[in-house]
């Protein structure tokens, strides 16, 4: 249990994040068609070298999560991801859950989607071991208006619970992620009580499992209104909600929490995120573990042109100090133009 506690400590350290850069290739593939981004996997290869070769990217980041393809990949002089990250002190993890699946295919997915990866998941995670991870993630969605009752609701639960019993029996720390979507016209309060309820679920599958909660990560949404919502909610109140959210669901062990942006702009999840660190103490360490709210202005950038490389790290090393900055509960929006 030694080497599993010393990564949860070196994930939830002070002053630093993770990266989500485990996005599926059909993901990233449609992020890549959105930029005109040819979608191969030299393309895909390159995206993530960027982003990990950027000029003091340890100072900011603790770990970062990896898909399959991309734990297999390396530098462009021949280094594999996870030991050039090795290198800079910064931890590999990979997702391990094999995406979403609609419950009833007649409804689609506001029917409720479950999660699919539990077949083969032990033999996956131990050959990820070998190639560099410490940590995985799982993650599950539900809907603002799902609660306790929901069959998709249950069975995510008991598959978050499955696979952080395996994970931690590997000696890997398992992030367990149940998504509260954005999507829709919902208050922030619907989404605050949407969040009790499925964290809630969460953490009660685990205790029966018997999943040392000192050693899981809990990777939550903000309590923020819905996407189409008129009057969306500021950040005093989302991290009001969010945090009264935690405290309720969440017993005071559990390892870590960390924050994903789930659809927010940069700006919003950075500010959503410093108005929450702003309300410290927590029983338990948070940080930031961005995707979209970190890369999005980084692959604009980018798109695909090697001359435009390190504007691209520039700004994702802006986008970083800022995460950062809110992580001590010091950003403010006038430092976006800096
Ligand atoms: O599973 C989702 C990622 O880990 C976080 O992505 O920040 O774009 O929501 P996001």
């Amino acid at each position: 249990m030694k080497n599993i506690h010393k990564t949860v400590t070196a994930l939830m350290q002070q002053g630093k994040g993770i990266l989500a850069a485990d996005e599926s290739n059909k993901t990233a593939n449609k992020r890549f068609d959105a930029v005109g981004v040819e979608q191969t996997e030299e393309n895909r290869r390159k995206y993530r070298e960027l982003l990990f070769t950027a000029p003091g990217v340890e100072q900011y980041l603790s770990g970062v999560i990896l898909y399959d393809e991309t734990l297999r990949q390396g530098t462009e002089d021949g280094m594999p991801f996870p030991e050039y990250l090795a290198s800079k002190g910064v931890l590999a993890g990979i997702k391990v859950d094999q995406g979403l699946e609609d419950v009833s295919p007649d409804k689609g997915p506001e029917g409720g989607q479950v999660t699919r990866g539990l077949e083969g998941l032990e033999d996956r995670l131990k050959e990820y071991k070998t190639l560099g991870a410490s940590f995985a993630k799982w993650r599950a969605v539900a809907r603002v208006g799902d609660g306790y009752a929901d069959p998709a609701i249950i069975e995510n639960a008991k598959r978050l619970a499955e696979y952080a019993c395996v994970c931690q029996s590997l000696d890997i720390v398992p992030i367990v992620e149940p998504e509260v979507l954005i999507d829709g016209v919902h208050s922030a309060e619907d989404t605050e009580g949407s969040l009790i309820e499925s964290l809630a679920i969460v953490a009660d599958a685990l205790v029966k499992k018997g999943v040392k909660l000192s050693h899981v990560i809990f990777k939550t949404s903000m309590a923020v209104s819905g996407k189409d919502a008129e009057n969306r909610a500021g950040a005093q109140e989302v991290a009001e909600r969010t945090v009264r959210a935690l405290k309720t669901a969440l017993p005071d062990d559990v390892g870590g929490v960390v924050f994903l942006s789930g659809g927010q702009t940069p700006e919003e999840a950075t500010g959503n995120f410093n108005a929450i660190a702003r309300l410290e103490p927590f029983p338990w360490e948070v940080a930031f573990s961005f995707s979209r709210a970190l890369q999005e202005p980084v692959l604009e950038l980018w798109a695909g042109h090697d001359e435009k490389k390190e504007l691209a790290q520039a700004e994702f090393l802006k986008r970083l100090t800022l995460a950062v900055a809110a992580d001590a509960g010091g950003y403010s929006p006038g430092m976006e133009s800096i």
